[in-house]
């Protein structure tokens, strides 16, 4: 049985595989209709989310398959005090599969190890957000055919951003992929991350201003600066509106580079940047179902 904690689970070889079935997926949808008939996923969410829930939902509800779960620690009995290892053996009695977010970092792990059925780490805390990262691949990969020779800058909170982390872990197998990491100092990509990058000799640099760069990335990747992360209000406050991009930042860009961004977002994109045909992160939440329905059916072997 195998579980998804991180985007290094999975091979590159692998990725392919998974990212060649999604394109499937999205050609041929009828083809899969019914083939989670009789499975239930679970999403047990220990943190809001609106994004990454309801696509596993429409994922498996896509396949054929139900739903159960909760959207909120305070209505499950965590609140009572249950631990995420009794929870996983008892939602392993109810479910096929099952997709959890936690605040705690590791806790999607300690389920794994007790679980019943294939477990899938929806994001949890600072760490990791390996169906994000799969999400983010697939949309490069679909919308500029390739995944390597690129020059990728992540912009906005790198300290905290689950979903940074888990794809410059990713991306960084591919070949000739650079990395410009474009931050306030209090929000510098971890030095772990760093380290990584340095051991495999692959090119970055770290930088404040997004317009000192724009000029030279095939992607941006934004993020949100996460209330949620900060211990203290007031740095929050300092640092929320560090980055807006503009129309007057997308006119240094190249006419091919493409926007990616998670979402939700505040206020680091301006909506004026929407209806730009580069801006691709209502795109990027289509393909999301895709490589979950992707997901999902190789996690049950059912690929
Ligand atoms: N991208 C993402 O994780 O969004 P949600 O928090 O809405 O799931």
């Amino acid at each position: 049985m195998r579980h998804l904690m991180n985007p290094m689970d999975f091979s590159v070889e692998e990725l392919d595989k998974l990212f060649d079935l999604a394109a499937d997926i999205e050609k041929n949808p009828e083809k899969y209709a019914h083939k989670c008939a009789g499975k239930k996923l679970a999403t047990c969410f220990y943190e809001p989310s609106t994004r990454t829930r309801l696509s596993f939902e429409t994922a498996m509800l896509n396949l054929g398959g139900s739903v159960i779960g909760f959207s909120d620690a305070g209505s499950s009995s965590a609140s009572k005090g249950e631990s995420v290892s009794d929870t996983i053996r008892v939602i392993s009695c109810f479910a096929d599969i099952c997709a959890m977010r936690h605040p705690k970092e590791g806790a999607p792990m300690v389920a794994a190890s007790r679980s019943g059925i294939p477990v899938i780490n929806a994001g949890d805390g600072g760490h990791q957000h390996p169906t994000q990262t799969l999400t983010d691949l697939l949309t490069i990969r679909s919308l500029k055919g390739r995944l390597n020779n690129f020059t990728i800058g992540l912009c906005g909170d790198l300290k905290f951003g689950r979903t940074v982390h888990s794809l410059v872990d990713a991306l960084s197998r591919y070949e000739n992929v650079k990395f410009v990491f474009i931050s306030p100092e209090e929000l510098r990509i971890p030095g772990y991350l760093r380290e990584m990058l340095w051991d495999k000799a692959i090119t970055f640099k770290e930088v404040i201003r997004l317009e000192d760069v724009m000029d030279e990335l095939d992607l941006l990747y934004m993020t949100r600066v996460q209330r949620e992360r900060f211990f203290n209000e007031e740095d929050y406050v300092r640092l929320k509106d560090f980055y807006i991009l503009n129309k007057a930042k997308m006119d240094l860009a190249k006419e091919d580079m493409l926007v990616l961004h998670p979402l939700p977002r505040v206020n680091e994109i301006s909506v004026e940047v929407d209806d730009d045909p580069r801006a691709v992160y209502f795109k990027q939440v289509q393909y999301g179902v895709y490589v979950r329905m992707a997901l999902i059916l190789t996690l049950l072997e059912l690929a």
